[in-house]
Protein backbone atom coordinates (compact mmCIF):
# COMPACT_ATOMS: atom_id res chain seq x y z
CA UNK A 1 0.00 0.00 0.00
CA UNK A 2 2.84 2.44 0.80
CA UNK A 3 4.54 1.67 -2.61
CA UNK A 4 1.02 2.61 -4.06
CA UNK A 5 0.95 5.28 -2.24
CA UNK A 6 4.12 6.80 -3.18
CA UNK A 7 4.02 5.82 -6.64
CA UNK A 8 1.63 9.63 -6.56
CA UNK A 9 3.09 11.10 -3.37
CA UNK A 10 6.26 12.77 -3.73
CA UNK A 11 7.39 15.85 -1.67
CA UNK A 12 9.23 18.21 -2.79
CA UNK A 13 11.10 20.61 -1.00
CA UNK A 14 8.72 23.52 -1.45
CA UNK A 15 5.80 21.16 -0.10
CA UNK A 16 8.04 20.26 2.59
CA UNK A 17 8.41 23.49 3.52
CA UNK A 18 4.62 24.58 3.38
CA UNK A 19 4.29 21.66 5.44
CA UNK A 20 6.40 23.18 8.40
CA UNK A 21 4.81 26.78 7.65
CA UNK A 22 1.32 25.01 8.54
CA UNK A 23 3.08 23.83 11.79
CA UNK A 24 4.50 26.71 12.96
CA UNK A 25 1.34 28.86 12.11
CA UNK A 26 -1.06 26.39 13.80
CA UNK A 27 1.07 25.55 16.50
CA UNK A 28 2.20 29.48 17.83
CA UNK A 29 -1.51 30.89 16.58
CA UNK A 30 -3.19 28.43 18.45
CA UNK A 31 -1.31 29.05 21.97
CA UNK A 32 -1.11 33.07 21.29
CA UNK A 33 -4.54 32.90 21.28
CA UNK A 34 -5.40 30.50 24.29
CA UNK A 35 -3.17 33.21 26.08
CA UNK A 36 -4.70 36.17 24.90
CA UNK A 37 -8.38 34.80 25.64
CA UNK A 38 -7.17 34.19 29.16
CA UNK A 39 -5.55 37.63 29.30
CA UNK A 40 -8.64 39.39 28.64
CA UNK A 41 -10.96 36.70 30.55
CA UNK A 42 -12.33 34.70 27.37
CA UNK A 43 -11.70 31.07 28.78
CA UNK A 44 -15.31 30.54 31.17
CA UNK A 45 -15.46 30.46 34.55
CA UNK A 46 -11.96 29.02 35.70
CA UNK A 47 -9.38 29.96 32.89
CA UNK A 48 -6.40 28.85 34.69
CA UNK A 49 -7.70 24.93 34.56
CA UNK A 50 -8.62 25.58 30.76
CA UNK A 51 -5.22 26.94 29.97
CA UNK A 52 -3.79 24.08 32.22
CA UNK A 53 -5.72 21.94 30.06
CA UNK A 54 -4.78 23.96 26.42
CA UNK A 55 -1.48 23.37 26.99
CA UNK A 56 -1.03 19.82 28.49
CA UNK A 57 -3.05 18.50 25.86
CA UNK A 58 -1.82 20.41 23.05
CA UNK A 59 2.09 18.87 24.34
CA UNK A 60 0.56 15.48 24.95
CA UNK A 61 -1.05 15.93 20.76
CA UNK A 62 2.46 17.05 19.51
CA UNK A 63 4.78 14.42 21.37
CA UNK A 64 1.98 11.48 20.09
CA UNK A 65 2.41 13.64 16.69
CA UNK A 66 6.18 13.84 16.86
CA UNK A 67 5.59 9.21 17.31
CA UNK A 68 3.70 9.03 14.65
CA UNK A 69 5.85 10.82 11.89
CA UNK A 70 8.41 7.87 11.51
CA UNK A 71 6.09 4.97 11.21
CA UNK A 72 4.23 7.33 8.88
CA UNK A 73 7.50 8.16 6.36
CA UNK A 74 8.63 4.27 6.44
CA UNK A 75 4.70 3.40 5.44
CA UNK A 76 4.32 6.02 2.69
CA UNK A 77 7.95 5.80 2.08
CA UNK A 78 8.38 9.81 2.10
CA UNK A 79 11.67 10.17 3.73
CA UNK A 80 10.80 13.99 3.85
CA UNK A 81 8.29 14.15 6.33
CA UNK A 82 11.53 12.87 8.70
CA UNK A 83 12.16 16.97 9.01
CA UNK A 84 9.28 17.93 10.63
CA UNK A 85 9.70 15.76 13.45
CA UNK A 86 12.29 17.96 15.32
CA UNK A 87 10.05 21.41 15.23
CA UNK A 88 6.94 19.07 16.11
CA UNK A 89 8.94 17.88 19.23
CA UNK A 90 10.46 20.82 20.00
CA UNK A 91 6.45 22.82 19.84
CA UNK A 92 5.75 19.61 22.18
CA UNK A 93 8.46 20.87 24.89
CA UNK A 94 7.08 24.51 24.71
CA UNK A 95 3.63 23.94 25.09
CA UNK A 96 4.91 21.11 28.17
CA UNK A 97 6.73 24.15 29.17
CA UNK A 98 3.49 26.84 29.55
CA UNK A 99 2.03 24.64 31.03
CA UNK A 100 4.23 24.13 33.59
CA UNK A 101 4.70 27.66 33.88
CA UNK A 102 0.85 28.70 33.84
CA UNK A 103 0.82 26.22 37.22
CA UNK A 104 3.48 27.85 38.96
CA UNK A 105 2.47 31.23 37.62
CA UNK A 106 -1.42 31.19 38.16
CA UNK A 107 -1.74 28.13 40.43
CA UNK A 108 0.76 28.43 42.73
CA UNK A 109 1.63 32.31 42.52
CA UNK A 110 5.71 31.78 42.00
CA UNK A 111 5.66 30.43 45.90
CA UNK A 112 9.21 28.25 45.63
CA UNK A 113 8.74 26.29 48.78
CA UNK A 114 5.24 25.01 47.36
CA UNK A 115 6.45 24.28 44.29
CA UNK A 116 9.30 21.86 45.49
CA UNK A 117 6.84 20.55 48.15
CA UNK A 118 4.27 19.97 45.30
CA UNK A 119 7.01 18.06 43.06
CA UNK A 120 7.68 16.06 46.61
CA UNK A 121 4.32 15.20 47.88
CA UNK A 122 2.00 14.72 44.64
CA UNK A 123 3.15 11.63 42.87
CA UNK A 124 1.34 13.18 39.23
CA UNK A 125 3.23 16.34 39.73
CA UNK A 126 6.73 14.17 40.53
CA UNK A 127 5.53 12.14 37.42
CA UNK A 128 5.69 15.38 35.16
CA UNK A 129 8.36 17.02 36.09
CA UNK A 130 10.51 13.89 35.14
CA UNK A 131 8.71 14.47 31.81
CA UNK A 132 9.50 17.76 31.89
CA UNK A 133 13.02 17.36 32.92
CA UNK A 134 13.79 14.55 29.88
CA UNK A 135 11.83 17.10 27.17
CA UNK A 136 14.17 19.50 28.72
CA UNK A 137 17.02 17.40 27.50
CA UNK A 138 15.84 16.55 24.56
CA UNK A 139 15.20 19.79 23.44
CA UNK A 140 18.79 20.86 24.35
CA UNK A 141 20.60 18.69 21.99
CA UNK A 142 18.61 18.53 19.00
CA UNK A 143 20.41 21.06 17.45
CA UNK A 144 22.44 18.97 13.87
CA UNK A 145 25.73 20.33 16.08
CA UNK A 146 25.38 18.91 19.16
CA UNK A 147 23.68 15.87 16.87
CA UNK A 148 27.31 15.80 15.31
CA UNK A 149 29.07 16.21 18.88
CA UNK A 150 27.56 13.25 20.38
CA UNK A 151 27.90 10.68 17.88
CA UNK A 152 26.26 7.29 18.21
CA UNK A 153 25.10 8.38 21.80
CA UNK A 154 22.76 11.00 20.60
CA UNK A 155 20.23 8.32 19.12
CA UNK A 156 20.47 7.17 22.54
CA UNK A 157 19.96 10.06 24.32
CA UNK A 158 16.67 10.72 22.22
CA UNK A 159 15.45 7.12 22.36
CA UNK A 160 14.23 8.66 25.95
CA UNK A 161 11.13 10.13 24.80
CA UNK A 162 9.76 7.39 24.24
CA UNK A 163 10.03 7.09 28.88
CA UNK A 164 8.89 10.68 28.44
CA UNK A 165 6.13 9.78 26.83
CA UNK A 166 5.05 7.35 28.91
CA UNK A 167 5.48 9.41 31.82
CA UNK A 168 3.14 11.93 30.59
CA UNK A 169 0.79 9.38 30.01
CA UNK A 170 1.08 8.32 33.38
CA UNK A 171 1.10 11.89 34.49
CA UNK A 172 -2.76 12.71 32.73
CA UNK A 173 -4.19 9.14 34.18
CA UNK A 174 -3.38 10.37 37.44
CA UNK A 175 -4.55 13.81 37.22
CA UNK A 176 -7.62 12.95 36.32
CA UNK A 177 -10.23 12.65 39.55
CA UNK A 178 -13.34 10.58 37.46
CA UNK A 179 -14.01 10.03 33.61
CA UNK A 180 -11.01 8.33 32.80
CA UNK A 181 -11.87 7.56 29.25
CA UNK A 182 -9.95 10.53 27.45
CA UNK A 183 -7.20 9.62 29.18
CA UNK A 184 -7.23 5.95 28.38
CA UNK A 185 -8.07 6.27 24.69
CA UNK A 186 -4.27 8.87 24.50
CA UNK A 187 -2.89 5.70 26.48
CA UNK A 188 -4.12 3.30 23.66
CA UNK A 189 -2.64 5.73 20.81
CA UNK A 190 0.89 6.01 22.64
CA UNK A 191 1.05 1.81 23.38
CA UNK A 192 0.24 1.74 19.33
CA UNK A 193 2.64 4.20 18.27
CA UNK A 194 5.25 2.31 20.78
CA UNK A 195 4.17 -1.32 18.83
CA UNK A 196 5.13 -0.22 15.58
CA UNK A 197 8.90 0.09 17.48
CA UNK A 198 8.89 -3.28 18.70
CA UNK A 199 11.72 -4.77 16.33
CA UNK A 200 13.90 -1.31 17.72
CA UNK A 201 12.63 -2.50 21.44
CA UNK A 202 13.67 -6.08 21.42
CA UNK A 203 16.80 -5.55 19.49
CA UNK A 204 19.07 -5.54 22.90
CA UNK A 205 17.30 -9.37 23.69
CA UNK A 206 17.63 -10.83 20.35
CA UNK A 207 21.73 -9.97 20.30
CA UNK A 208 22.17 -10.74 23.88
CA UNK A 209 20.22 -14.29 23.09
CA UNK A 210 22.21 -14.94 19.76
CA UNK A 211 25.76 -14.37 21.24
CA UNK A 212 24.33 -16.83 23.86
CA UNK A 213 23.34 -18.85 21.43
CA UNK A 214 26.85 -18.63 19.30
CA UNK A 215 28.72 -18.99 23.25
CA UNK A 216 26.78 -22.32 23.59
CA UNK A 217 27.65 -23.65 20.32
CA UNK A 218 31.27 -22.71 20.41
CA UNK A 219 31.44 -24.90 23.46
CA UNK A 220 29.99 -27.42 22.13
CA UNK A 221 31.72 -27.28 19.22
CA UNK A 222 35.52 -27.70 21.41
CA UNK A 223 33.75 -30.67 23.44
C1 LIG B 1 6.45 19.98 36.60
C2 LIG B 1 5.74 19.48 35.61
C3 LIG B 1 4.24 19.49 35.54
C4 LIG B 1 3.30 20.00 36.40
C5 LIG B 1 3.54 20.74 37.70
C6 LIG B 1 1.99 19.72 35.83
C7 LIG B 1 0.79 20.08 36.41
C8 LIG B 1 -0.44 19.70 35.96
C9 LIG B 1 -1.71 20.03 36.59
C10 LIG B 1 -1.86 20.84 37.84
C11 LIG B 1 -2.68 19.46 35.85
C12 LIG B 1 -4.20 19.58 36.06
C13 LIG B 1 -4.70 18.53 36.97
C14 LIG B 1 -6.12 18.82 37.37
O1 LIG B 1 -6.97 19.01 36.48
O2 LIG B 1 -6.37 18.87 38.56
C15 LIG B 1 -2.06 18.77 34.75
C16 LIG B 1 -2.72 18.05 33.79
C17 LIG B 1 -2.14 17.59 32.63
N1 LIG B 1 -0.81 17.67 32.29
FE1 LIG B 1 0.67 18.37 33.47
N2 LIG B 1 2.16 19.07 34.64
C18 LIG B 1 3.51 18.92 34.42
C19 LIG B 1 4.12 18.35 33.31
C20 LIG B 1 3.43 17.98 32.18
C21 LIG B 1 4.05 17.67 30.92
C22 LIG B 1 5.56 17.73 30.64
C23 LIG B 1 3.03 17.33 30.07
C24 LIG B 1 3.08 16.96 28.61
C25 LIG B 1 4.15 16.98 27.84
C26 LIG B 1 1.79 17.41 30.81
C27 LIG B 1 0.54 17.08 30.31
C28 LIG B 1 -0.63 17.14 31.04
C29 LIG B 1 -1.92 16.68 30.55
C30 LIG B 1 -2.18 16.04 29.19
C31 LIG B 1 -2.85 16.96 31.56
C32 LIG B 1 -4.36 16.70 31.53
C33 LIG B 1 -5.03 17.95 31.06
C34 LIG B 1 -6.52 17.94 31.30
O3 LIG B 1 -7.22 17.08 30.80
O4 LIG B 1 -7.00 18.85 31.98
N3 LIG B 1 2.07 17.84 32.08
N4 LIG B 1 -0.69 18.92 34.84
Amino acid sequence: MGFIVNKFVRLTLGQTFWLKMVLHVAALSLLSLTFYQAYSDQLGADPVEALLHFTGIGAFNLLLLSLLISPLAKYLRLGQLLTLRRPVGLYAFAYGLCHVTSYIMFELQFEWSLIFSEVVKRPYITVGFSALLILTLLATTSTKAIQRRMGKTWQKTHNWVYVASLLVALHYLWSVKSDLIQPIIYAVVLLTLLATRKDKFLKPFRSALNRRNKRQQNKKKLA
